[in-house]
């Protein structure tokens, strides 16, 4: 709810950084941009190396370089930069025409319809991780909920991408998969990173993971050709794709380089919120109780189906409530191709945007009781005051997340399942410690127990 009494007006203010605090953005980007949001305001511009940059954290300025004018910024940044080094001209860091093609292409296959399709997948394999919790709550022995997520999130995305059981076909994908994340870090974090041709051990097992991946990809493809794949996968579709524009079809690089976005952007991205959601329950008991009162009442003991998840309203604000205080997309970046101006102050090309989700999402003037969970955030009524870019999880605009559905549906069904079945504990003086990676991640691991309901 505003909070009426604060003006919401966002005021200008030009802040001297010193390069001293350098350092400090590379060892916690967070609490950097959290300082600067609650030190100098709603819309702050300072230098930063060769990059002129402005921080915005208040609705309407998001809202202009999102969606209003969104054609004047781009995603050529160091973030998306780094992250095409692994994930090439993919949807999440491709731009302009070649973006709008592909986006057009893929699209359908996210269809609400679609994303439904996918349910008894995601309870498939919520299933099998449940089953294999069975040892650890009798034993009461802690297990990694970060891990676990993890592992539920990319089998259950390459199914539905590849049609193929990711944790059977190559147990070593998923070891694949988080050199890549790490790299991306890594290199983020580099002044200046060495090229991938450079043979350093780290750079051996990138090469590794990215071949892993295209002979999955070929697999994958082959599969699909000799009418052995499952159809109707993402990938079938992104095969079978013809853009109504150019009329063209999607090359083997094309597809390689969208694979692996959604590799990518779609595992870590909804593991990383099931692990904070879980983590925040464990320690609101009162929440975690009016939620499984409502799983109980509207399941009675069956499986949770999509068609459920519409009867049951505090999942869905539980899983908002979870996404404003960590989102796992915690910074997101653009380029002014061209300048701008902004609230009038102008904005040069090629400034460097900064939004960050994480700090919007904990303002006071749109957040009564920022920093507490408390899923009421979410109620018709205090959502109806409040501007739309105050919360941004998923982006928005032309660049909105594409599996913001898959997201929340496969979110609500492994809640919901792992509800109805576990009580999860944080283990006592377990440090939690939320680090700012790809997306937000806990540092040493998330160790909770687990006890059968
Ligand atoms: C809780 C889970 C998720 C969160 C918080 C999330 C967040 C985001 C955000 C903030 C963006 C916009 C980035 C920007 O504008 O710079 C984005 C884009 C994207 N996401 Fe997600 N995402 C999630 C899940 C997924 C899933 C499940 C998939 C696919 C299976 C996915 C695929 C993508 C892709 C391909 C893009 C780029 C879209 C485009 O620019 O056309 N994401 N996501």
């Amino acid at each position: 709810m505003i909070d009426t009494a604060v003006s919401t007006q966002p005021t200008y203010k030009a802040v001297n950084l010193s390069p001293r605090r350098i350092p400090e953005i590379q060892r916690n980007p967070l609490a950097f941009l959290q300082h600067n949001a609650s030190e100098h305001g709603d819309f702050i511009h300072y230098p930063l190396g060769l990059w002129e940059v402005f921080q915005l954290n208040h609705p309407d300025l998001i809202e202009h370089v999102l969606v209003t004018n969104q054609r004047n910024y781009s995603k050529n940044t160091v973030q998306y930069n780094t992250l095409a080094k692994i994930t090439g001209r993919g949807l999440l860091t491709s731009d302009g025409r070649f973006w709008r093609r592909q986006r057009r292409m893929i699209q359908p296959a996210f269809h609400r319809q679609k994303v439904l399709g996918w349910g008894e997948t995601m309870i498939k394999y919520t299933q099998n991780m449940l089953g294999n919790w069975e040892k650890a709550a009798q034993a009461n022995q802690p297990l990694d909920i970060d891990e676990e997520m993890m592992a539920v999130t990319l089998s259950i995305v390459g199914q539905a991408l590849l049609g193929l059981d990711l944790q059977a076909v190559a147990s070593k994908l998923t070891q694949a998969v988080l050199v890549l994340l790490d790299y991306v870090v890594y290199r983020s974090q580099q002044i200046i990173p060495l090229p991938l041709t450079v043979p350093t051990s780290r750079h051996r097992l990138v090469r590794d993971g990215l071949k892993q991946l295209d002979k999955l990809i070929d697999m994958a493809i082959r599969e699909h050709h000799e009418g052995r794949g499952q159809p109707d996968t993402i990938l079938s579709q992104m095969l079978a794709a013809v853009d109504r524009e150019s009329n063209e079809q999607m090359t083997r690089d094309e597809l390689r380089d969208e694979v692996i976005t959604l590799l990518v952007a779609g595992h870590e991205t909804a593991a990383s919120g099931l692990n904070w959601l879980f983590y925040l329950l464990s320690q609101n008991p009162a929440v975690e109780e009016e939620l499984v009162a409502e799983i109980d009442a509207v399941l009675n003991g069956r499986l949770p189906t999509t068609d459920d998840l519409t009867q049951m309203p505090t999942v869905q604000r539980v899983i908002a409530e979870a996404l404003r205080l960590y989102p796992p997309a915690w910074v997101i970046t653009r380029r002014a191709i061209e300048a701008d101006t902004l609230l009038g102050e102008a904005i040069p090309a090629n400034a460097l945007i900064i939004m960050s989700p994480y700090t919007m999402h904990r303002h006071p003037n749109f957040w009564n009781k920022p920093d507490a969970f408390d899923p009421d955030h979410f109620l018709p009524t205090a959502e109806k005051d409040r501007p739309r870019y105050a919360y941004f999880p998923f982006g928005g605009g032309a660049r909105l997340c594409i599996g913001d559905q898959f997201a929340k549906v496969e979110m609500g069904l492994i809640v919901t399942a792992v509800l109805q079945q576990y009580r999860l504990q944080l283990l006592p003086n377990h440090p939690v410690v939320a680090d700012p990676l790809v997306t937000i991640r806990p540092k040493h691991g998330m160790m909770m127990t687990v006890h059968r309901r």
